[in-house]
C-alpha cells in the first residue's frame, strides 16, 4: 500500500539560487533555512528578516519597501505588503513586502505575497505585467473577490493564484477563480499545482 501525501509536503529537490523572503511569518521563512543550506542559495528579504537568517549563517541581501537592487536575476524591487511579519521565534520581522521583478530581458513579474488589497496596485500596474501572482485563500489575505479587483487595478498579462488550499482555513477553488478572471478581465489566469513551472 501506498500513501500519497498532498503535493506541497512531498519532499522537495529543485535547486535554487536566490529564495525570496517576502516576511517573516512560518508558513513563508520555515523551509527557507533547510533548502538555502542544501542549495547554497542567497536569500533576499527585508533589512530585518535579512539580518535575522543571517544569524542563521545564511547569505542573505537586505531591502526595503520601494528600494530596487540590481541582481544577477534582474531588477527586484520590494513592493507593500498589509500584513504581519513577525519571526518564528518572535523577533520582529520588520514590514512585510511583495516583490516586483524586472528580468533582464525586461519581464515584468509581480509576487504579491500575503497581503490585502490595497488602490496603489494600480501604481505597480502601470510597470505593464507579464505576471502577477495573488493571494486568494481569505482569512489571513485577500480572498478571490478582492483578489479579482486586484487583477482589475494590476492589469497583468497572466495572473496566477496562490496563498490558498494548503490548510482547511484558506480553502478555496483555484479554477472557479480563473474562470471569473477570464470572464470579468483580459487576463490570462493560470492554476499551477506545487512543483509546476511557467515560462513568461
Ligand atoms: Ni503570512
Amino acid at each position: 500500500m501506498t500513501t500519497t501525501l498532498p503535493q506541497w509536503s512531498r519532499p522537495r529537490t529543485w535547486s535554487a539560487d536566490f529564495i525570496l523572503v517576502s516576511h517573516g511569518h512560518g508558513d513563508h521563512i520555515a523551509d527557507a533555512e533547510p533548502i538555502a543550506k542544501r542549495t547554497g542559495a542567497k536569500c533576499v528579504a527585508n533589512n530585518e528578516v535579512a539580518g535575522w537568517l543571517r544569524k542563521k549563517g545564511l547569505e542573505a541581501h537586505g531591502q526595503h519597501i520601494g528600494g530596487g537592487f540590481h541582481h544577477p536575476f534582474g531588477y527586484l524591487k520590494l513592493t507593500q505588503a498589509f500584513h504581519g511579519s513577525m519571526l518564528p521565534d518572535g523577533s520582529d520581522g520588520g514590514m512585510p513586502a511583495g516583490f516586483l521583478l524586472t528580468t533582464p530581458d525586461g519581464k515584468k513579474i509581480y509576487f504579491a505575497a500575503d497581503t490585502g488589497l490595497f488602490s496603489d496596485m494600480a501604481l505597480i500596474g502601470e510597470e505593464g505585467l507579464d505576471l502577477a501572482i495573488l493571494p486568494i485563500g481569505d482569512n489571513f489575505t485577500m480572498g478571490p473577490d478582492d483578489a479579482l479587483r486586484a487583477v482589475k487595478l494590476l492589469q497583468p498579462k497572466v495572473v496566477v493564484p496562490t496563498h490558498y488550499n494548503t490548510w482547511p482555513m484558506v480553502e478555496q477553488d483555484g479554477e472557479a477563480w480563473a474562470q471569473r478572471v477570464e470572464k470579468e478581465t483580459n487576463a490570462k489566469a493560470v492554476v499551477m499545482q506545487a512543483g509546476d513551472s511557467l515560462d513568461v
